[in-house]
């Protein structure tokens, strides 16, 4: 029962991630192809920058795609061949998802401005930060740090889509209020944090209720 309840909200997960993932690669595709995309983040004679931020779309979307199926306990129990290959593949994609990113950051700036730069910032450094420690953990083979790093990494990497949600609910519900059109409205502003600080400070608390305080762990 608890097997095809987690199954079956994993293959939710999937599907609704998928939409993202999707719009992100076929923009990431346009982008690095003939330069004829039209979306507000190509910038005309600047090859890096669109190769960064067209490049970091395409890999972001299969981190997003490949990333639930790391919590599939079927996959780590039954075949853990390829959840290790599948966690290899994420680690290596999330470096150029980052470095991509902070390449647009620095040659162009987001459209938030200093804000959405340095929240975005953080993000990736967060992300890299994830990736290095649970393969770092794993490899020391000590698989309860490993769990908590995996876990966070796993909440980074499925913050772009939630960043998407944040915004979709929020359109849905309250409509354009504290949504400007250079995103310095409050809402904006807000959201800057809001995709990964408190989902990271949520795992925090589970974490400390499941593993006790973090200064008087042993692993
Ligand atoms: C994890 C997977 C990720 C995916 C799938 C992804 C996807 C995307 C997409 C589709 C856009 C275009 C937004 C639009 O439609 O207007 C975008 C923008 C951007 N992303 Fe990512 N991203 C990911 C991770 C990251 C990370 C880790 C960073 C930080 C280093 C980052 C930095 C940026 C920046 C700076 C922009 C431009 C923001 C703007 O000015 O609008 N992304 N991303």
């Amino acid at each position: 029962m608890r097997t095809a309840i987690s199954t079956t909200l994993l293959l939710l997960l999937i599907l609704c991630t998928l939409p993202f993932a999707f719009h992100a690669s076929q923009l990431g595709i346009r982008g690095l192809g003939s330069g004829a995309d039209t979306s507000r983040i190509f910038t005309p004679n600047a090859p890096l920058t669109n190769f960064s931020i067209f490049s970091h779309m395409l890999v972001g979307a299969a981190i997003t795609v490949l990333a639930p199926l790391q919590l599939s306990l079927w996959l780590r129990t039954k075949n853990p061949k390829t959840h290790r290959a599948i966690g290899r593949i994420l680690v290596f994609l999330a470096i150029p998802t980052a470095l991509g990113g902070f390449g647009y950051i620095l040659l162009r700036g987001t459209i938030g401005g200093p804000a959405m730069d340095a929240a975005f910032a953080l993000y990736g450094v967060f992300l890299l930060t994830a990736a290095f420690q649970t393969i770092r953990f794993a490899s020391a083979r000590n698989f309860t740090r490993h769990n908590r790093w995996a876990v966070r990494f796993f909440f980074l990497i499925i913050g772009s889509w939630i960043y998407r949600v944040h915004y979709g609910l929020w359109f849905a519900i309250i409509g354009q209020t504290g949504h400007t059109s250079t995103f310095d409205g409050s809402f904006d502003l807000l959201q800057n944090w809001a995709f990964f600080i408190p989902y990271l400070l949520i795992l925090e608390l589970v974490f400390i209720r499941r593993d006790g305080p973090f200064w008087a762990r042993n692993a």
